[in-house]
């Protein structure tokens, strides 16, 4: 099993995985190639840990240790390394090749990737039989699933150790096949782009399509809502992905882009398609 992991990228992802893996017991070593954002995640994860004892939380194991990494040289003992860098192909393989220079040959390098081809990812590296997707969900410490995507070359014994893993985080691991958005974000993402959809030709208003979806179909967030949590930003990459591996029904619309280019980039920055105190 793994103890140390390294956790590459601490945005909205990396630093939730971060909390929940110290959460956990594991020592974590978290790294972003942006000083100012590697402060505010190890400031907020400390944060977010303080306050869940403050509130009587009673962890199951001794909380692990959260080290800043403020470069690779640094993540060296890591046995896993989980890259959380935006999604972007060619970032996404420059970071994995990058990992695989400063970790053991035994480690494993998994990402979380939402959409992206996971054997591309694999192939970047001398280790595609250690390479594999992770997929986590927003927030990570609270959403039980994790999506395990094996490339081509994955080892099953990689495969088992991982949901070994993601069982010991209390999460309910299901292997997906490597096809474009894996099974909950092909699902999610169609209804994310229809609902702007309905918004860009003036069908209805954010708050109507969120009630609706709620009350009529009992979500427990509506899709804007929810767009809004995952990142405007974020949302159109991934959609602009699933429109080249799954068609044209995934591409982002206008109400979506424009924000995105005004910099309403959903609660991260203050306002989406809703505004956020
Ligand atoms: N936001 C979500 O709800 C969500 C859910 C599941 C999966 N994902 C996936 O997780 C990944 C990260 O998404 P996010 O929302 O956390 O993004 P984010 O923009 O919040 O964070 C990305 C972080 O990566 C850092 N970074 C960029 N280039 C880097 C590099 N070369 N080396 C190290 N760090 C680098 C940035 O400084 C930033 O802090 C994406 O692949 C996304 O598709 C996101």
């Amino acid at each position: 099993m793994f103890s140390t992991v390294a956790v590459v990228g601490a945005g909205t992802m990396g630093q939730g995985i971060a909390q929940l893996l110290v959460e956990a017991g594991l020592t974590v070593r978290l790294y972003d190639h942006a000083p100012q954002a590697l402060d505010r995640a190890m400031a907020a994860v400390t944060r977010r840990l303080q306050r869940r004892l403050d509130a009587g939380a009673q962890p199951a194991t001794a909380p692990g240790a959260l080290l800043a990494a403020g470069a690779m040289t640094q993540l060296a003992d890591a046995e896993l390394a989980i890259e959380a860098v935006p999604e972007d192909l060619g970032l996404k393989q420059a970071v994995l090749a990058e990992l695989e220079d400063h970790l053991a040959a035994s480690a494993v390098l998994a990402s979380n990737t939402s959409c992206l081809d996971i054997d591309a990812l694999a192939r970047a590296t001398r280790r595609p039989q250690r390479v594999l997707g992770l997929h986590f969900f927003n927030p990570p410490p609270l959403m039980p699933l994790i999506e395990v995507v094996p490339a081509t070359a994955t080892d099953q014994t990689v495969i088992a150790a991982v949901h070994a893993f993601a069982q010991s985080l209390g999460k309910t691991p299901i292997t997906v096949a490597n096809r474009p958005g894996f099974i909950v974000n092909r699902l999610l993402f169609a209804m994310i782009a229809e609902a702007v959809r309905i918004i860009d030709e003036g069908w209805s208003c954010a708050a109507d399509v969120d009630r609706a979806l709620c009350l009529g179909a009992s979500h427990p967030i509506g899709p804007l809502a929810l767009a809004d949590f995952i990142g405007l930003d974020v949302t159109v990459d991934i959609l602009n992905s699933l429109t080249i591996g799954l068609g044209p029904h995934y591409a982002p619309a206008a109400a979506l882009r424009d924000l995105v280019a005004g910099g309403h980039l959903g609660r991260k920055s203050g306002r989406g398609f809703f505004p956020y105190g």
